[in-house]
């Protein structure tokens, strides 16, 4: 047998510490939240991308009355930029959620999610940069997808 450890390389920071960039991008990710249509979890997601031509896209959780037919924030940005902008590669991508009191609300992303992630690193070749706000001042950064899903699948 051997014993292995994988350790999860992340910093914690406050916004206004991030490069002008990453900062922008979390902006978007907050600015996407009012896109949300989330009327039955009243848990609204908001992401955004930020691509290596600088450009932005942003995502919102879409839910549906037939539950499973809705779609996370992230999914619905990065399935944006598969069918507009994957010409770009992806650089990076922000998260930021409000509960429904209108308060901010930690939201990592899910697993179906990170899975995505992973297919978007392996078509960019790029590690993807994941910016999670953590509560209204500061966001957690982790370099590449492998830090939040240390083992993905793969064909
Ligand atoms: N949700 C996201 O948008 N991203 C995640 O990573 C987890 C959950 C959404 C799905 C649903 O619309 C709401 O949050 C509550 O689960």
């Amino acid at each position: 047998m051997i014993k292995k450890t994988k350790i999860i390389d992340y910093f914690q920071a406050n916004i206004s510490e991030l490069s002008e960039d990453a900062k922008e991008l979390v902006f978007e990710a907050q600015r996407a939240i009012k896109t949300a249509y989330s009327p039955y979890s009243e848990f609204s997601v908001g992401s955004a991308l930020l691509l290596d031509n600088g450009l932005f896209i942003k995502g919102s959780n879409q839910e549906n009355a037939a539950y499973p037919s809705g779609l996370c924030g992230e999914r619905v940005a990065l399935f944006a930029w598969g069918a507009n902008n994957s010409e770009n590669k992806v650089v990076a991508i922000a998260i930021s959620a409000q509960n429904k009191e209108g308060e901010f609300a930690l939201a990592y992303p899910c697993g179906a999610c990170l899975q995505v992630m992973v297919e978007t690193e392996s078509r960019t070749k790029e590690k993807l940069k994941i910016i999670v706000q953590i509560n209204d001042q500061e966001v957690q950064v982790f370099n590449g997808v492998e830090c939040l899903m240390p083992f993905s699948f793969s064909l």
